[in-house]
């Protein structure tokens, strides 16, 4: 009896072996209707055959992402990434700086007109040179090691060799990392500290008109910013913005909601960059070798009364105003 019962036991285990086997080859092709896909011609035919270009398969884990077998606008994505950023990244780029090398060839340096006074005013208080310089060398090794990303293996590679280039990339990688956040913070503070400063004036329109008395004769008025470092101020408040909210988004890509938005947070991070890469070497030019006098600013944060009064004439009859204007400079000590 209790063998009759282990004999049926194992007949019917048997059995159904027998009926999983059997059954198996069906079931793989029904769970995995992919099987085709991997001959290349037949993904090919189902792109054809599908609007919206993307070839999906099925699976059974929790990531529903991976059932993407090909979506189109990452190629068109690889291609802006490889192909466009390089171009609009040289371009602007090489651009501008042929653009301040012609501007000094026919230009020169622009000189203070009625030569220094030997009086100064304070035009930025230690704590807004501080904010400058910390926001300033932070975006410059951004600046690097970001284009590093689009042009090191065009620039660098070659020069380096590979094991070096891998090492300045990684290097590269974690200070644009880490040097975001200082950054992302001087941005906030010069928006807060400056923007009184910065409201666009009819003031503007007439500085604009007379060429900001970089072309043309003359030294129209202007406040404390004139309409150029306004355009300056503004580029850098927005474009640090954009830079910032895509930025953490490349850090932190679980919160970017889809590849399709990590994409798109990507390519303003890159078009965004480059652009601000231009602005800010014209900024550096007109504040260094491009106009005398006007380091000072962000050096000591004196600055002479001439220079100040002839590109920042109404700020000067405020200070004035105010009696903060025209100290006479340091003398040596006899
Ligand atoms: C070596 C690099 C730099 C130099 C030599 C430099 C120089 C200067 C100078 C001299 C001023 C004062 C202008 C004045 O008195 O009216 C200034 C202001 C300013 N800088 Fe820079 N700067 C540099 C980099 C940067 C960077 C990287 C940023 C931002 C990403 C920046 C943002 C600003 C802003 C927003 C102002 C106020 C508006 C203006 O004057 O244009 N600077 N800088």
């Amino acid at each position: 009896m209790r063998l009759g019962a282990h004999f049926r036991f194992l007949i019917v285990g048997l059995a159904l072996a027998l009926t999983v086997a059997i059954a198996q080859p069906a079931a793989a092709q029904q769970i995995n209707p992919t099987a085709n896909a991997v001959k290349e011609q037949q993904l090919l035919d189902a792109l054809r055959g599908n609007p919206s270009g993307e070839v999906q398969g099925r699976i059974s884990i929790p990531d529903g992402t991976a059932a993407t077998l090909i979506r189109p606008a990452g190629r068109e994505w690889r291609e802006f990434h490889q192909g466009t950023m390089l171009r609009v990244g040289a371009i602007a780029v090489l651009g501008m700086l042929a653009l301040l090398a012609a501007f000094y060839l026919v230009r020169g340096r622009v000189k203070v007109e009625a030569g220094l006074s030997g009086r100064t005013m304070t035009r930025f208080n230690g704590f807004e040179r501080f904010m400058h310089w910390m926001t300033a060398t932070c975006f410059i090794v951004l600046a690097l090691s970001g284009l590093n990303v689009t042009f090191g293996k065009a620039v660098l590679l070659p020069l380096l060799g590979p094991q070096a280039f891998t090492n300045v990339s990684l290097a590269a990688k974690w200070a644009h990392n880490y040097l975001a956040w200082p950054f992302m913070l001087g941005i906030a503070m010069m928006f807060l500290v400056w923007i009184k400063d910065n409201i666009p004036t009819g003031t503007d329109l007439k500085w604009l008109a007379a060429g900001g008395g970089l072309v043309g004769k003359g030294h129209p008025p202007a406040r404390r910013f004139n309409a150029g470092q306004k355009v300056i101020f503004w580029s850098v408040v927005l474009g640090g913005a954009a830079l910032s909210v895509s930025g953490v988004y490349l850090l932190f890509p679980a919160f970017a909601g889809g590849v399709l938005n990590l994409q798109f947070w990507n390519v303003i991070h890159g078009v965004v960059s480059m652009l601000m890469v231009a602005v800010i070497l014209a900024h550096i030019y007109i504040g260094s070798i491009g106009m005398e006098g006007a380091f000072d600013a962000m050096g000591s944060g004196e600055v002479d009364l001439n220079w100040a009064k002839e590109h920042h004439s109404l700020w000067v009859a405020d200070q004035m105003k105010k009696g903060q204007a025209g100290a006479p400079a340091m003398q040596p000590a006899e």
